[in-house]
């Protein structure tokens, strides 16, 4: 086979490596447009375990890399005048350059040809069309791709922060982070060594906060001279480094495709990944990888390379979304600005989703330790009861309080609809339903939807809190849940709004009856979907009502002894569709600008905390976006969340989207955690997060880390209604088992 590679990087050095190990014949030929010597940046990190995997392809590389490599446990973390230190984090650093070196070595030996300073300009160069397959491993701004964008439909998304990398003489012992406060804002520092008295020192800042330095983009002494200053004390009279020490903004990119044809993109050239998870490089080298298995098949090579696609491509796109959350974290942090050192410390480190509570204990369990006993410490002052820190609860087996409800743990049961009543009234159907889960440990269960009023109703099968006998329908669960668990059971209320008159969910989601529909209201009169009933236009008069069906449903809650309201103003139902402007349409003060948007929304949140006794709290469900063009999004969430807070909530349950049929949600693991993060943050309210959260782990992470307060469990509760008590089973914590189940209590679990 005649290969072309264009560009000498790790991708395309490593890529001819592997080609030439499976088979001398094949020849190797690349073109790269510099010389050895001229490599940009200074070092690079790899994970031990991505040093070794990589390696594996070739032991030659591999001893070479690891003899080369500096190799450190430790992160330090400097934040407002404290040094924390985890340890347990297995780390190497490589000088870029020798990198490159020792992979060219190797793969002249091997017999690859690379012509040094050859520029390719297109792939009519250097014959390059006449090989059998052509890499383009060109690197960040790769040339090939950009000649063929109509193919590989390239996404380059551009960052907001700026950036520069330089080296420093200080030899750090440890993968260094400082965040530093200037006049002009806050700094994050990325430093770590690569070579006995080297290290890389990477400077990271809001584009607001560069610009207010006065450093211009490409003055490389103006920058050296600052930031020596400016990190004077850290840098302990070392001195900066430049080498084409640019201040620039990071673009993520991402390809509709990495192959047309025989040609295939690799490395950079095909994706990106933030350098605050350092792993460009193990991308790069583990696509050569990939790419050399596919072809060592004997496949043909746009088979292989279809096949390489195929296959790489989850696991990049996996890594890519870690690079995602860690690259955001570092846009926001100022948003942290007053956590606590230890909490923010435990935040940073677990930002990527990557490394969860339970990796970390693996790591460094002091560590987690202490981060739990410091979460226990602060929960029992924040509910008044005790909780016993030695050895201190996993972080979900805390109490929290909300006005004068005490709830056990951090674990709720989220709404969900069950389709099951009629007109309205709960049956053993719901009994069973939300019994089991309060027996299963959770410290708060929530009800389903249940609407103000028959016309609030999604479908007929809707739970409702309208008629007399509702209450003693409700009553009975409530009781069995007080009884015999110690969880807290909470009523969410509602009203579908322009979603309402449909079939129940398995007849036909959103769909409207067959007959018997009843006429819907809505702020504007604009169908959910093309078949759905068109809503009428609410009228003040129409708004009245609605609210006193609010108002006697909370007084209706309270006579059958709910512990919580959650007023639903998520998901697209009516006091929702209030707040997005892709379906309100009003010309009078309930449309229009935010706040009149907000208005009947937070007039029905103070008239039932006004209805609601005082010692029992109120929530408040909010999509945070809508996942739509035109539609609410996040940082409009944070107002959404102060407004109701400011008007009677006091707790935000933070769900996203469901406003509009054609939302295009970005989903993923905690994928509306963020959300309720800023919200956490930025509004500085009580927050619980929803949405695919399954684990322990996560939930552990979520809450030390300060997302959230409380962690919303629906799907996973349909799988295992003792999600709460498995949960404590395989942490370890001594949770008391009913005393009719009084067998497995003689099981203690292990603790820890
Ligand atoms: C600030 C910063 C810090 C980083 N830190 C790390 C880290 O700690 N760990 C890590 O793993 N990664 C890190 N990276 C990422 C890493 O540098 C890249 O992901 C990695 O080098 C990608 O390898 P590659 O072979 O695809 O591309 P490159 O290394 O960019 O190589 C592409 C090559 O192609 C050549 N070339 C380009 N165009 C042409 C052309 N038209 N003709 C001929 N030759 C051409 C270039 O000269 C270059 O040599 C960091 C990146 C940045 C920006
Ligand atoms: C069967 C089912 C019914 C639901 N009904 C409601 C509901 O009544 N009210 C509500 O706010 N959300 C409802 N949801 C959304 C969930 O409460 C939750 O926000 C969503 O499922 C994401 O959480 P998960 O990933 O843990 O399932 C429902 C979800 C499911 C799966």
């Amino acid at each position: 086979m005649n290969v072309a590679i264009v560009g000498a990087g790790p991708a395309g050095l490593y890529l001819a490596i592997l080609l030439k190990r499976d088979n001398r014949r094949h020849r190797v030929t690349i073109y790269e447009r510099n010389r050895l010597e001229d490599t940009f940046g200074f070092g690079v990190v790899f994970s031990d375990e991505t040093l070794e995997n990589v390696g594996e392809a070739d032991p030659q590389t591999n001893e070479a890399m690891a003899e080369a490599a500096a190799h450190w446990e430790d992160i330090e973390i400097h934040y407002r005048g404290t040094v924390l230190r985890s340890t347990g984090h297995r780390f190497s650093g490589l000088e870029r350059t020798t990198l490159l070196q020792l992979l060219a070595r190797r793969a002249q030996t091997l017999g690859v040809t690379i012509h040094w300073q050859q520029q390719i300009r297109d792939l009519g160069d250097c014959g390059l069309s006449q090989a059998d397959l052509i890499v383009a491993a060109d690197g960040v701004a790769s040339t090939l791709r950009e000649r063929l964008a109509a193919r590989f439909e390239p996404r380059l998304d551009w960052r907001h922060n700026r950036f520069v990398w330089l080296g420093t003489t200080r030899p750090f012992p440890a993968f260094t982070f400082y965040f530093k406060s200037s006049p002009a804002g806050l700094w994050r520092t990325h430093a770590y060594q690569y070579a006995p008295g080297r290290s890389t020192f990477i400077v990271e800042a809001r584009e607001e906060t560069w610009a207010a330095s006065g450093l211009a983009e490409d003055d490389e002494a103006g920058t050296v001279a600052y930031l020596e200053q400016l990190f004077a004390e850290e840098l302990q009279g070392h001195r900066l480094l430049a080498n084409r020490s640019i201040w620039r903004r990071f673009p993520t990119v991402r390809n509709a495709r990495w192959h047309w044809n025989n040609m295939v993109l690799l490395g950079d050239a095909a994706h990106t990944a933030h350098f605050s998870v350092g792993s460009g490089t193990k991308l790069a080298m583990e696509d050569a990888i990939a790419l050399a298995a596919a072809l060592r098949t004997g496949a043909t090579v746009p088979a292989a390379l279809s096949a390489y696609e195929a296959a790489r491509r989850p696991q990049v796109e996996s890594l890519q979304r870690a690079a995602q959350a860690s690259l955001e974290w570092f846009e926001a942090t100022e948003r942290y600005h007053d956590t606590e050192p230890l909490q923010f410390a435990f935040n940073l480190l677990t930002r990527s989703l990557r490394i969860t509570h339970d990796n970390l204990r693996v790591r460094d369990p002091a560590l987690v330790t202490e981060v739990d006993r410091w979460f226990a410490e602060q929960a029992a002052v924040q509910s008044g009861r005790a909780v016993p820190l030695d050895p201190p609860p996993p972080p979900l087996f805390t109490p929290y309080k909300l006005r004068e409800l005490v709830l056990p743990n951090r674990i709720v049961v989220s709404s969900m609809c069950q389709y099951r009543a009629e007109d309205g009234t709960p049956n053993d159907w719901h009994l069973v339903h939300l019994g089991s889960r309060a027996m299963g440990g959770a410290g708060l269960i929530m009800t389903e939807m249940t609407d103000v009023s028959r016309e609030g109703r999604i479908s007929p099968g809707c739970a409702g809190m309208y008629r007399p006998e509702h209450v003693s329908g409700w009553k009975r669960i409530v009781d069995f849940v007080h009884e015999t668990s110690g969880a807290a059971i909470g009523l969410q209320l509602s009203h579908a709004g322009r979603k309402g008159s449909t079939c129940v969910l398995w007849e036909g989601e959103d769909q409207p009856l067959p007959e018997g529909n009843w006429p819907l209201i809505a702020p504007s009169a604009i169908p959910y979907l093309a078949n759905s009933q068109v809503p009428r236009e609410m009228t003040r008069a129409d708004m009245d009502q609605v609210a006193e069906d609010f108002v006697r449903a909370a007084g209706m809650a309270e006579a059958a002894g709910f512990d919580l309201i959650e007023l639903h103003l998520a998901h697209g139902y009516l006091l929702a569709s209030f707040i997005s402007p892709l379906t309100n349409r009003r010309a009078d003060e309930y449309g229009g600008s935010f706040e009149n948007r907000m208005r009947y929304p937070l007039e029905i949140v103070s008239r039932v905390r006004a209805a609601w006794p005082a010692a029992k709290p109120l929530s408040v469900r909010i999509s945070a976006v809508d996942w739509a063009p035109g539609g609410m999004e996040a940082h409009d969430s944070v107002e959404v969340a102060t407004m109701v807070v400011a008007a009677g909530a006091d707790i935000v349950d933070v769900s996203a989207g469901q406003t509009i049929p054609d939302a295009k949600p970005i989903y993923g693991r905690q994928f509306q955690t963020p959300f309720s993060d800023r919200i956490r943050h930025e509004a500085r309210v009580p927050t619980m997060t929803v949405g695919n959260i399954s684990s322990a782990a996560d939930v552990n992470t979520i809450l030390a880390a300060g997302r959230a307060d409380l962690v919303v469990l629906a799907r996973a509760h349909l799988y295992d209604p003792y999600w709460t008590r498995h949960a404590a089973v395989e942490l370890g914590y001594p949770m008391q088992w009913p005393p009719e189940y009084d067998t497995l209590n003689r099981y203690t679990p292990r603790v820890r």
